[in-house]
């Protein structure tokens, strides 16, 4: 009995030494610890033992349990720390690999040039207002003193939805749509948007482009307001040392209506290819608003006046920045777009 105690030690030692992970080991303690295992069997056995070999026996029993157990506990910790190292190692991130380069855009030219707007004229004390790009022929014509077959019609070639909406060719309509909003109290107002003509699209035009529209109504709005108020435009964009000069006009909504150009910013004046040798630049249209739209939208126009403009915002990046092609701010080519 002796004999095969020892050969049970040497044969379950062994047996834990070549296990290699953790459910082997634990087959290994049913094998040699478990109920139905050798050990029981060796211990039942001990009945019919001598009294004199009986305790030895139970001894050397006792000892080969343990020195099983605590060799099992102990490769158990071995197999669990290699377990773990093989796991880390399998799940290793090389943090010295190169990250994924974000690459920030920015804002669009276009909205630049918005944006600067805003800023400017908020600073000033106007809110920005918004209208819809799909409009009525009332608010686009009819409120800006358009009639139905009025001539001036024309100058805006439309894309019509139905008879009574279409594209709206300027931001004007929100002229009228603040006006009526405003119930009779003082305004000042600039929208910037997309306004939508009939035109061939070229170098110069395209079906869609930006405006910025201003609105200023109040007591004793005179065109000495108008003046002062697109000089400050004027030098804030194009630069503190240019002029303006309004030349006479016609627009519908807007009485008397002006032209207004600037001295021209590459020459200064004296006549480049930017200015056409005139020294001067056309960059929007404007005037006192007409009686008869202030009178539609509920105002009395022998107590109020306003002024109003429109500026399109192509065309003030392409005289800023020397673009000779609109459609270059469309076709979203980044050799174009990343030099702004
Ligand atoms: N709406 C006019 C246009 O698109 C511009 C304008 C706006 C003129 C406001 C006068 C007053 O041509």
């Amino acid at each position: 009995m002796k004999e095969q105690l020892e050969q049970l030690q040497v044969e379950a030692l062994e047996e834990i030494k070549q296990a290699s992970t953790q459910k082997a080991l634990n087959d290994v303690r049913i094998k040699y610890l478990g109920k139905k295992g050798p050990m029981t069997e060796v211990l039942r056995g001990m009945g019919k033992l001598s009294a004199e070999e009986r305790p030895i026996i139970g001894e050397l029993a006792n000892t080969v349990r343990t020195t099983i157990q605590s060799t099992l506990d102990a490769r158990i910790e071995e197999v669990k720390a290699i377990e773990l190292e093989e796991k880390l190692k399998a799940e290793t991130l090389d943090v010295t690999l190169p990250g994924r380069t974000l690459t920030p855009g920015h804002s669009h030219l276009l909205q630049q040039i918005i944006d600067e707007m805003e800023d400017l004229f908020v600073g000033l004390g106007y809110t920005i207002a918004e209208g819809p790009e799909v409009e009525t022929d009332l608010y686009n014509f009819e409120m800006l003193n358009l009639p139905k077959d009025h001539p001036a019609r024309d100058m805006q070639d439309s894309f019509y939805i139905t008879e009574e909406t279409l594209l709206r060719t300027h931001t004007s309509p929100v002229q009228a749509r603040t006006m009526l909003e405003a119930n009779g109290k003082p305004i000042r107002i600039i929208c910037p948007g997309k306004v939508y003509r009939r035109d061939e699209d070229d170098a110069t035009h395209s079906h869609q482009f930006m405006q910025i529209e201003g609105l200023v109504v109040d007591e004793s709005i005179s065109m000495a307001d108008l003046k002062g108020t697109l000089e400050v435009f004027v030098k804030q964009l194009f630069g503190e040392t240019r002029e303006i000069r309004l030349r006479p006009s016609f627009f519908p909504f807007t009485e008397p209506s002006v032209e207004v150009d600037i001295s021209c910013f590459k020459c200064g004046g004296k006549g480049c290819n930017v200015c056409k040798g005139t020294g001067w630049i056309e960059i929007l249209g404007g005037g006192m608003v007409h009686p008869h739209v202030l009178e539609m939208a509920g105002y009395d126009s022998s107590k109020v006046s306003g002024f109003a403009f429109g500026i399109g915002v192509e065309r003030m990046a392409m005289l800023k920045h020397g673009v000779d092609d609109i459609r270059h701010f469309y076709t979203n080519d980044l050799r174009f777009i990343e030099q702004f």
